[in-house]
Order: structure tokens, then sequence, then C-alpha cells
């Protein structure tokens, strides 16, 4: 296999899109795309990781409240994924209503849920790192909402069931096919 060496850039793919959900003092809710979502520790505790960049309204608005939601869309949402990434909070947009997402309470956090994402993470930051040209807000996961549909009788998550968007080089993919059989994972100790 040749191969040739290139100057790297954004060098691990493929990720998720996330659509992380966030709130002001007065309880508005915001919206930003991600393609740097990520776990960082597993099992004890769960926790994930977001980077933002400082520029972004999000970055603002979750560093003052220390709470966010990781909401993880449909294929067929990507044109809201774009929208959502493509203007900012900062301008006034209710990204909500724009783009007809729907609002639910969480939980445990102030930010609100996306109704149309199959799978949503509610987070209140443990940890800021500062990591380059974005800061990573740490978050552990409090609850974990997960649709109904994508799991089977017993439980357990249904992997073809879960139609996501990961981001590559160059744009945006759906996930393939399966390739092994039924694995638990993280494994009991
Ligand atoms: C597919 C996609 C992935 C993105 N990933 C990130 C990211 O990981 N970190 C980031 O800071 N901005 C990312 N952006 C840019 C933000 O979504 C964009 O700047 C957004 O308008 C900021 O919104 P806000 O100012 O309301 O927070 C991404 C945009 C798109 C379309």
């Amino acid at each position: 296999m040749a191969k040739v060496q290139r100057t790297p850039s954004r060098p691990v793919y493929p990720t998720p899109t996330g659509l992380i959900t966030s709130i002001d003092a007065e309880g508005r809710p915001n919206i930003i795309t991600l393609g740097e979502v990520f776990n960082l520790s597993i099992r004890e505790p769960i926790w994930v990781g977001i980077a933002l960049r400082k520029a972004t309204y999000s970055h603002e608005l979750i560093s003052a409240q220390r709470e966010y939601v990781v909401n993880l869309p449909t294929s067929g949402m990507l044109d809201q994924v774009l929208q959502c990434g493509s203007v900012s909070g900062r301008d006034g947009v209710d990204k909500f209503a724009e783009f007809g997402l729907t609002a639910v309470p969480s939980e445990q956090v102030r930010p609100p849920l996306i109704a149309e994402c199959p799978v949503n993470l509610e987070c209140k930051v443990v940890d800021v790192l500062v990591t380059g040209d974005h800061d990573v807000f740490v978050g552990e996961v409090v609850v974990q909402h997960v649709a109904d549909d994508l799991l089977n009788a017993d439980g357990a998550f249904v992997l073809e069931r879960f139609d996501t968007i990961v981001m590559m080089p160059g744009g945006f993919a759906g996930v393939g096919a399966r390739l092994s059989p039924t694995i638990e994972w993280p494994p009991k100790r």
C-alpha cells in the first residue's frame, strides 16, 4: 500500500455529529452543531467531552451555566445539522423555531432535549480543558435517553436501527453495515 504524507488537519475520523443544547440566564435555549464529541470515561464515571471554539455563543453559555445536552441526530436531520452549525445564537436566532426542532424539558439539567434526536445525554460540566484552538468541556452524563425503537425486547441497543450521521474528510456519511456479532461493551470486569 503506497502512502503519501499530508499536513495533518482534523486527523481522526469518522466522528459523530452532535447537536448540543445549552441555555442562557433567562432560560432561552441554543443549539450548536459539533463534530468534536467523544467519550472520555465510559463506565465509572461516565464522562463525555465536547470541543468548542471560544468564539461560539455556546462556549459562553455553557461556561456560565455549566450544563449541556448532547443530542445525536438521525440521517434525515442533515439539513438541521448544517443549519445549526451555520448561524450563531448570539445574533438572536432561535434555532428551535427557525429550523423546525422541538425542545422538551430535560430531567436533571436546564437545557432542553431535542425531541427529534433519538439519543440525548444530559450533562453537567465537571471540568474545562484548554486544548488548543478549542476548549474541551468535560461533562458527566447524569441522564441518558434512548428512543425505545432502538432497543430490543431485552433493552439491548440494536445498532442497525441507529441511522445517525458521521463526519468524514470532505463531507458526511451514514453508518455502515454491521461487521461483527453482538458484543458486550464495555466488557464486564
Ligand atoms: C458539521 C459541523 C461541525 C462543527 N463542529 C464544530 C465543533 O466541533 N466545534 C465548534 O466550536 N464548532 C463547530 N462547528 C461550527 C459551529 O456549529 C458554528 O460556529 C455555530 O454557528 C456556532 O453556534 P453558536 O454561536 O450559536 O454557539 C461545526 C459546524 C458544522 C456545520
